[in-house]
């Protein structure tokens, strides 16, 4: 049997479906699939799609030709199903490619292109951060993805029972992709400081809150590798912000209107740096969805902004604030020696309930980095375990 075409990209298609009948149209390819389903596939994405040396670069796989480079009547002449299992399509303009089915299977649009549901979580439904066994994660990239998609699905999780070991937090976190590195350092110690920038290095209680909402872009992820805690109190007290804002589109839609729409502008108030940040507290996209929140009630500058909006975000960001402070929505937990918290900045908010720091010692390490280091980690280990399990 001959190879199947390459696909233009790096990404790994197994052939779990096979092509029953093609429908040739000028404007499209329609596949019916051995499992019953229908795809169809526009003349235009196919062509510029086609995997030949012009149309892909042939080492970077990425497109080599511009839009206008393509008749915009362009249409498909002919199609027919190889014995390798490809699929050879002819265009208007000359050009046979053929095209890998497990590709044309898995970039379809059926119709139901939802990604991954998230799991949004009260304190009842979850008690505490999904866990996985440090040691094992770090020798077995099972665990280590499981792991990660545990992070990416409930915006928080942890290793526990790593070994103390300087250096091991950032090992870890430059495995999944670079370190961000902020006005705090590549990496800060949670510390008690004499001249604290940040009441973060304080034993005093915290409110829930974002990191960094004085960025343009709030650092995605956080991690927290505990090295050391013996103090009372402290308790690390999470809130999935997804779950209180979706309760309040729900239940105070006024409020909700306010949060996605009203902007608030954050400063940190240090004496070296001035960075600022603005935004509305929930952030939504085009269909509605919440993609990111950006709370933090004691970071935030006076609004400028008319009376009457004033008002009503005042009130919205109380309502927010007292649902994020209800112990119906807090997981509330020790942070363990051993213990690596990971947790999405942008969606699930941390805050630390007040400790005795003459009680004990306590030394936490934390480092920023994005969520799109993760989504990427995520799918290039699952596709290592695809080609593995196709060889
Ligand atoms: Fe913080």
């Amino acid at each position: 049997m001959t190879a199947l075409p390459i696909t233009p990209d790096f990404d790994v298609w197994p052939v779990d479906h096979q092509v029953q009948s093609l429908d040739v149209a000028a404007e499209a390819l329609t596949i019916t699939w051995s499992d019953g389903r229908k795809s169809a596939h526009h003349a235009l994405l196919l062509r510029e799609n086609s995997p030949d040396p012009v149309t892909t670069h042939p080492k970077a796989r990425e497109m080599a030709i511009g839009p206008e480079e393509l008749a915009e009547d362009l249409c498909i002449t002919g199609a027919d199903l190889q014995a390798s299992g490809a699929i050879s399509v002819t265009f208007s303009d000359g050009l046979t490619s053929e095209y890998h089915p497990g590709w044309l299977r898995g970039t379809a649009w059926f119709g139901d292109d939802t990604p991954e549901p998230l799991v949004l979580w009260t304190a009842a439904e979850q008690p505490e951060p999904p866990t996985f066994n440090g040691p094992a994660a770090l020798d077995d990239p099972a665990v280590f993805l499981d792991w990660l998609e545990a992070l990416h699905v409930y915006g928080v999780a942890r290793l526990r029972g790593l070994p103390q070991q300087d250096g091991l937090l950032e090992q870890i976190v430059t495995r999944i992709g670079p370190v961000r590195e902020s006005n705090f350092g590549r990496q800060y110690v949670l510390e008690i400081k004499d001249d604290p920038d940040s009441q973060a290095y304080t034993s005093g209680a915290l409110l829930q809150h974002i990191d960094l909402p004085t960025r343009e872009l709030p650092f995605g992820l956080q991690f927290l590798y505990t090295r050391e805690n013996t103090t009372t109190g402290g308790e690390g007290l999470y809130v999935d912000a997804y779950r209180v804002a979706e309760d309040m589109r729900a239940a105070e839609p006024e409020h909700f209107q306010s949060l996605v729409t009203d902007v608030w502008e954050y400063n940190n108030r240090a004496k070296t740096s001035d960075y600022r940040g603005r935004g509305p507290v929930v952030e939504t996209d085009a269909t509605g969805a919440i993609t990111g929140v950006r709370y933090n009630t004691f970071l935030r500058a006076p609004m400028k902004a008319p009376l009457e909006v004033q008002a009503r975000a005042y009130k919205a960001y109380r309502a927010f604030s007292a649902r994020a402070q209800s112990p119906e929505y807090q997981m509330k937990f020790r942070y363990e020696a051993g213990d690596l918290l990971a947790f999405d900045n942008r969606r699930v908010l941390h805050g630390r309930a007040g400790y005795d720091a003459k009680g004990g010692a306590r030394f936490i390490e934390g480092i920023y980095a994005d969520r799109d280091d993760l989504h990427s980690r995520i799918r290039t280990l699952k596709r290592q375990f695809r080609a593995d399990s196709a060889s």
